[in-house]
């Protein structure tokens, strides 16, 4: 902070590891988005096709493709739409899918659109059906059908949409009905980020913040932050202000292990409830297999969390299996504890089950269609 007052941490309650945002958190995430293409860390494939897609457009003085983006929570799919807008020199436009109660609502903003705007449609996968329709046709032929009057007299006029270009945020691209996918050109699939990249983000937004910060403090953040630039900016928050309340106000590798330490975020990421699913696995059920209710009740908390929480990213890193008697662990969750496996114990099986939490079965790194 510029005046150097103490600014009460934003989540004390609530896990620090966790990849998505409340209101309180996006406000502080605006400060630290990119606005250009150049300045997006990473994901180095979906932003060289999209820049192609965008250069193309621009050089044809025409809206580009409609632009679909998914993948995890707090990866950057918002940020890279509020790029498009600013990379085409246009407004953007946002709503997303709960915001649109009924098809009335959706028609009310597509015929309030300018040409050449960007409407940015958060959890598109969310949209009701009928306003899912309409927005095929707006899509496809720029048109919305006005539907006035009730019952047997109704009618649909059509009313003509300037081009536009529709930019939609998934988490869960499997969600989307096929004919909805279609009609996007380019679809980008955002993957976890690696360290060294996490690194940038970090030190970028350390910049960003005004305070000093070691390289090695950011290596050492980055490897704590799950592959998400989300978490990699939160935790640097918590470091600062450990740096700022028990440190020098330096952001160093000391001032790092230790605000992560009080914030119980382990060398790789596992926070307190990741730890305690792992322990009991292993100490408690002598590394499984155990069906998820009995392990969420062991550790104090509803099966749901366990499964939504904690699950994907010791799925995703291999500490944990899924297998149809229940849930196993690794080798790697032993050793992580500190424990010697029993004889007889699974193996690592990290990697050779499918992580059905937070992943999508279309996803590549970024396709073109209709080409
Ligand atoms: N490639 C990147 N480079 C730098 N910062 C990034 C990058 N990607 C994301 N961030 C930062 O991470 C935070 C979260 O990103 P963003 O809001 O775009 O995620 P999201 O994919 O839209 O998440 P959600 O699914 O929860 O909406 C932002 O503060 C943004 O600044
Ligand atoms: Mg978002």
């Amino acid at each position: 902070m510029a005046d150097g007052r103490y600014e009460e941490p934003e989540f004390t309650s609530e896990r620090l590891v966790t990849s998505s945002a409340d209101d309180v958190e996006r406000a502080a995430e605006a400060a630290l988005r990119p606005k250009r293409l150049e300045e997006f860390v990473g994901q180095s494939v979906v932003r060289d096709q999209l820049s192609l897609v965008l250069q193309a457009a621009l050089a044809r003085g025409a809206a580009p493709d409609h632009v679909l983006l998914s993948g995890p929570p707090g990866l950057g799919k918002t940020t890279l739409a509020m790029i498009i807008a600013s990379e085409l020199g246009t407004s953007l436009r946002v709503t997303s899918g709960p915001a649109i109660q009924h098809a009335g609502d959706l028609a009310a903003v597509l015929s309030s659109l300018e040409e050449g705007e960007v409407l940015f449609i958060d959890e598109i996968h969310r949209l009701a059906r009928p306003a899912e329709e309409l927005l095929y046709v707006a899509m496809e032929d720029f048109r919305v059908d006005v539907v006035v009057g009730k019952g047997a007299g109704a009618s649909a006029i059509p009313l003509a949409l300037p081009p536009f270009t529709v930019v939609g945020a998934t988490t869960r691209a499997g969600l989307l009905p096929a004919p909805l996918r279609d009609r996007f050109g380019f679809t980008g699939h955002l993957d976890f980020y690696d360290a060294p990249e996490l690194e940038r983000v970090i030190l970028r937004s350390a910049g960003l913040l005004g305070v000093e910060i070691h390289h090695a403090a950011a290596h050492e953040i980055a490897g704590r932050s799950r592959g998400t630039p989300r978490i990699a900016n939160r935790l640097l928050r918590r470091v600062r202000d450990w740096a700022q309340v028990r440190g020098d106000g330096r952001l160093d590798l000391t001032a790092a292990r230790a605000a992560l330490e009080v914030y119980e975020v382990d060398p790789v990421g596992l926070d307190r409830l990741d730890r305690s699913v792992l322990d009991a696995l292993c100490r408690r059920f002598a590394g499984g297999p155990v069906g998820l209710s009995t392990l969420a009740m062991t550790v104090g908390e509803e099966p749901d969390t366990v499964e939504t929480v904690a699950e994907p990213f010791l799925v995703r890193e291999g500490f944990v299996a899924r297998t149809p008697r229940g849930r196993v662990a690794t080798a790697q969750a032993w050793s992580h504890l500190g424990l010697t496996p029993p004889a007889g114990a699974p193996g690592s099986l990290a990697g050779t089950l499918f992580d059905d939490a937070g992943t999508d079965p279309e996803g590549g790194s970024g396709n073109l269609q209709g080409l």
